[in-house]
């Protein structure tokens, strides 16, 4: 619990230097958060942070984005005008389901576009954030691109494995007796080089009265 919450602080922190791309199929970063509704007009070169709430196969307009989001990021490279894009996947497993998780036929295709963009991402610019419940559920190639996490407490046996696969023991058992609203974060997008437990705040951090 707490995971929207703390993504919407993560855009607000990363859309100064960054053109932030929320990919949400719930609706709640317009109605609950406020933020304004990408379209294709707006294209992928406006400064700030959109919403962008794809219909129809979820998987497919997610590849979709990205490759638009790509091909114009590659074109800058090539010239040297580099701009920071970051795209942040809500519900990450309806844009890049692992395979046995897939709803629709074809789907996995779409993923595993995504999932080639994604592996080059980073020379182009192009970060990547992804929200989920839980670690089964979401493509494993994409989660093997992951570098930083912000884990909040969980009881899934499966996620509890992964954390501990990649981050070792000692984080499995932290992030297994973490609080409600606490997260341990970890990686090279934080500007410490030891892992820390925090406590996480509201959005916005003053509650509205
Ligand atoms: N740090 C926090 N302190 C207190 N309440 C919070 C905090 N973060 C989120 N909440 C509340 O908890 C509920 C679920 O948060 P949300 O971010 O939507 O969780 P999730 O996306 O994991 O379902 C919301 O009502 C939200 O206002
Ligand atoms: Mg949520």
């Amino acid at each position: 619990m707490g995971k929207s919450t703390i993504a919407r602080r993560v855009i607000d922190i990363m859309a100064p230097n960054s053109i932030v791309f929320a990919l949400d199929g719930t609706g709640e970063y317009r109605s609950r958060f406020g933020m304004q509704l990408w379209t294709d007009s707006v294209g992928v070169n406006q400064p700030g942070a959109w919403v962008h709430e794809p219909a129809g196969v979820q998987a497919q307009k997610a590849a979709e984005f990205i490759e638009g989001a790509m091909a114009q990021a590659s074109s800058e490279y090539m010239t040297g005008t580099r701009v920071s894009r970051t795209i942040l996947l809500e519900e990450a497993h309806s844009f890049l389901p692992e395979w046995n998780f897939t709803a629709a036929r074809n789907e996995g295709d779409f993923v595993a576009r995504s999932c080639r963009y994604i592996l080059q991402a980073r020379k182009f610019g192009l970060s990547f954030v992804l929200i989920s419940q839980r670690t089964a559920v979401i493509s494993k190639s994409a989660l093997s691109q992951c570098e930083s996490y912000i884990v909040l407490r969980t009881i899934d046996e499966t996620s509890l494995q992964y954390v501990e696969g990649v981050l070792g023991q000692g984080f499995r058992d932290t992030v297994a007796s973490l609080e409600r609203f606490q997260a341990v974060c970890v990686g090279p997008a934080f500007n410490t080089s030891t892992p820390v437990l925090v406590n996480l705040d509201h959005y916005p951090m003053t509650p509205v009265n």
